[in-house]
């Protein structure tokens, strides 16, 4: 079996390249190349992994690459991670956000109708598409609101993928996933944010973590087992769209509170809104507000019902909450004592 990743050096598919791999698949990457040569998270795979994996050089917004490249190598399985996934940044660059989320979408579901109909897509959907959502749980028939740049484009992507996959009986399946995080999480990215903050003062930094909303509410998993999940989707009967999270939901405060347990430490906390911090037994403070990082829009209060991806793919979150604050807090210690 022959798989293509787009977005192949983010957080997904750092681990969905090695489950690939695991399973005896041929993984192929599409890598856009940049001044330093960079190859993000795929960097940090094992040496005997990566060189498994063949890397092509390209860019998601050329369509003439894509349908050369799905022409030439005709993938059983694609799977469309490549995206501008940054929340926050989607507000001050919008347009950006806008030719790489959907033009870049519409540009993959163009070359798999042209050069490739048997090959099975993933796309990677998002909770941020229920934004303020009117519903709790939010399952597949939870109505969308989204609620910044980025979530605008991802329901863009979302509805290319459903009409052509109507349109022209092609295999085509969204996956509406909520947040999932990891020890390979991009440093702009809040858990990450917290995670390493935790680490540098458990390793004896005295540099408070300085945060935006600290009342979001997420529903954080742990992205190795949300690949499984991507993995699923493409093996079954129907191409279809399917919710994926944990059921669990916890504010940006609770995460804080979690990770600095992981060292020992109790937080307390004082103030309100921007002039709220979060301090240690002695009273120092470890945590403080930026009002600079607040959003423009907040897309919170979000809990997955993930029944009918249990139901119909046999999928199951199997990191929980307290579990992944912990992997990521330890890891983050480990890479600081290695330096
Ligand atoms: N990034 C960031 N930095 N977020 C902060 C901060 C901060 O200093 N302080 C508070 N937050 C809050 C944000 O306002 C948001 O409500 C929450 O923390 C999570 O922000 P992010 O970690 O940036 O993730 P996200 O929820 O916006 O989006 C992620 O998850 C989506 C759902 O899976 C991204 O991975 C998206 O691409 C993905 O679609």
């Amino acid at each position: 079996m022959k798989a293509l990743i787009t977005g192949i050096s983010g957080q997904d598919g750092y681990f969905l390249s090695q489950l690939l791999l695991s399973k005896g698949y041929e993984v192929h990457g599409v890598l856009r190349r940049n001044s330093s040569m960079t190859h993000g998270t795929m960097e940090l795979l094992p040496p005997d992994v990566r060189s498994q994996i063949i890397i092509h050089h390209g860019d998601i917004t050329d369509e003439n690459f894509l349908s050369n490249l799905l022409q030439s190598e005709k993938p059983e399985e694609l799977y469309h991670l490549a995206a501008q996934s940054f929340v926050g940044y989607s507000f001050e660059n919008s347009q950006s956000t806008y030719d790489v989320n959907i033009g870049g979408t519409l540009n993959v579901c163009n070359a798999i109708r042209s050069s490739s109909t048997d090959t099975r897509m993933y796309f990677a959907g998002t909770s941020e598409l229920f934004g303020k959502p009117l519903e709790t749980p939010q399952n597949e028939n939870t109505p969308f609101f989204p609620r910044s740049p980025y979530a605008i484009s991802k329901l863009a992507g979302l509805w290319t993928v459903r009409t052509y996959r109507d349109a022209y009986k092609l295999f085509m399946s969204n996956g509406i996933l909520f947040n999932h995080e990891s020890e390979v999480r991009g440093p702009e990215f809040v858990t990450r944010k917290i995670s390493t903050g935790v680490a540098r003062v458990h390793q004896g930094s005295q540099q408070p973590i300085i945060l935006g909303n600290l009342s979001a509410v997420k529903d954080w998993g742990y992205a190795k087992d949300y690949v499984e999940g991507m993995w699923k989707m493409l093996q079954y009967d129907i191409s279809d769209d399917f919710v994926m999270g944990t059921g669990e939901s916890h504010t940006v405060k609770e995460f804080v509170e979690e990770a600095f347990g992981v060292i020992g430490i109790r937080l307390t906390w004082k103030g309100q809104g921007v002039n709220e911090v979060g301090l240690s037994e002695g009273g120092r403070v470890l945590v403080k507000v930026n009002r600079d990082l607040y959003r423009p829009l907040e897309a919170d209060n979000f809990t997955a019902d993930y029944s009918k991806a249990r139901e119909k793919l046999g999928w199951e979150p199997k990191v929980k909450f307290k579990e992944l604050v912990r992997i990521m807090v330890e890891n983050d210690i480990k890479l600081i004592q290695r330096k």
